[in-house]
């Protein structure tokens, strides 16, 4: 009898846990993320301003082998139907991004477009109508081209134009808007200014990226500041930062190899998030050595990674509510000096590998977030796969069981502080340089057809499932 007892309640204990691991928690936010050059089109509509991507795919058509946002998936005028598929996916949460261009054309305050601001509210209104949260993006690559012309991310001026379009989105929007990222992707969009190759390709590399880094870490903590001053106590939002970051593995189990995996996080990840989330702030301390003495190896009077006052230390360190967070595959990395001189690679002593899509990476990437950066809440802002494309797409339901089991045993199992997951993305859309070829989308999008039909592929049905029950099954953990 007593056996008995032992062997039902250890079931039932096992029961209880898988439960406890394959359901969302309470108030976990899931839903589906865009970007507005990716999506909207009208390019040049009702008085939009030129933006540097607008700029580059048209006078550089090759790199963008010949498609460009100018149409794209038409979510200008076809924003009801984008929020329906997010009502039939069953998201609680849709992640988009305003185009600074549509709102301020010039980039200033000296034109205010209303017919943008309008088609935001629309948009806001009609996801609202639906019981689906809006995430706004504030910076997702689109700076308007007249910025561009005064040198974009690597002039400190830079700081304050955002700041004063990040005031004209809190004043129009932040009355239904609780949830804000400053920047999509620091650390992709800074290496245009190290290279040729997306918009605004300007080849400063080891300079042009680390000046940008500088620029967007001041404009990030003045825009958390001024919500934080002028606007949290009526608006009640939050605001964030959203960093990407893949895996970083060590290769090898060699004390090299670890050392290696550290740095690569630190110059990828740390180099935003340790001046804003750690408790000492500032950039990382291996990131400001390898550069300051590569910079002096150099014969440079200066080192080519700006330094920060203690004011501005003490400013950004805390300048955030929650880290958005963008991942999707795992690199294995090893120890060694590769790339031109000067670059961030160089600087970075690392070398990639291979890459692979292994859950366990996330698990393990998302307990290292979580020890680096204690106390702030982690929202996975981008997340998902690439094929090349069909409805039938059960490489990406695969893709979703293994990366959804593994953010689910980091929190339900670990205790990793995530509160909510935005895959990318809600449909195909234009893929920056791969066009409209790299598919990502849990809807299809016919971009032969004049109406740019959306279908709902395999995927969508999959992630409706998993976001209506709020679970993943048990039989998908391995
Ligand atoms: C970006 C998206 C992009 C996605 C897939 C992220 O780097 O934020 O704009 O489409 O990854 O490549």
């Amino acid at each position: 009898m007593l056996s008995l007892v032992v062997a039902l309640s250890a079931v039932l204990a096992t029961g209880l846990a898988q439960t406890a691991t394959t359901r969302f928690p309470d108030g976990f936010m899931l839903g589906a993320a865009t970007a507005a050059y990716q999506i909207e089109g009208a390019w040049n509509e009702d008085g939009k301003g030129e933006s540097i991507q607008d700029h580059f795919y048209h006078n550089y058509p090759l790199l963008g082998l010949n498609s460009t946002g100018d149409v794209a998936c038409d979510s200008y005028h076809k924003y009801k139907e984008d929020v329906q598929m997010l009502k039939d996916i069953n998201a609680d949460v849709y992640r988009f991004s305003i185009s600074w261009p549509r709102v301020l054309p010039t980039g200033d305050l000296d034109v205010i477009n209303q017919a943008g601001i309008d088609y935001y509210n629309n948009l806001i209104n009609e996801l609202l109508a639906n019981g689906i949260q809006p995430l706004v993006t504030m910076y997702h690559w689109d700076l308007p081209q007249a910025l561009q012309y005064l040198g974009g991310w690597p002039n400190e001026l830079m700081v304050d134009y955002f700041v004063e379009y990040a005031r004209i989105l809190f004043e129009n929007f932040g009355d239904r808007v609780k949830w804000w990222i400053t920047f999509n992707e620091p650390a992709v969009f800074v290496s245009w200014y190290a290279a040729i190759g997306m918009a605004p390709s300007q080849n400063a590399s080891g300079i042009g990226d680390y000046l940008s880094t500088h620029t967007l870490l001041k404009a990030h903590a003045r825009v958390w500041h001024l919500y934080d001053e002028q606007y949290r106590a009526t608006q009640n939002g939050s605001v964030g930062i959203t960093l990407n970051i893949e895996g970083l593995e060590p290769a090898t189990n060699s004390t090299e190899d670890a050392e290696a995996s550290d740095r690569a996080r630190q110059f990828q990840m740390g180099i935003y998030a340790h001046p804003i989330y750690s408790a000492e702030g500032d950039y990382p301390a291996v990131v400001r050595e390898r550069v300051d003495a590569n910079s002096a190896a150099e014969g440079r009077p200066r080192s080519r990674l700006p330094s920060f006052t203690r004011e501005e230390v003490d400013y950004i360190r805390g300048s955030a509510d929650f880290i958005g967070l963008n991942h999707y595959s795992t690199d294995f990395v090893t120890s060694g000096v590769t790339g031109i001189s000067p670059s961030k690679t160089r600087d970075s002593g690392v070398i990639t590998s291979y890459n692979e899509a292994v859950p366990w990476g996330f698990r393990s990437l998302l307990n290292w977030i979580a020890s680096e950066y204690p106390g702030y809440p982690i929202f996975v802002t981008e997340n998902g796969l690439r094929n090349s494309g069909g409805r039938n797409d059960t490489d990406r339901i695969d893709y979703y069981i293994g990366f959804l089991g593994a953010l689910l045993e980091a929190v339900n199992v670990d205790r990793v502080p995530v509160i909510g997951y935005t895959t990318w993305t809600l449909m195909d859309n234009v893929e920056w340089s791969l066009g409209t070829r790299a598919k990502f989308g849990l809807y299809e999008v016919d971009f032969s057809s004049p109406n740019l039909t959306r279908t709902p592929k395999e995927s969508a049905g999959f992630i409706a499932e998993v976001y209506g029950s709020r679970e993943l099954p048990q039989q998908y953990f391995r």
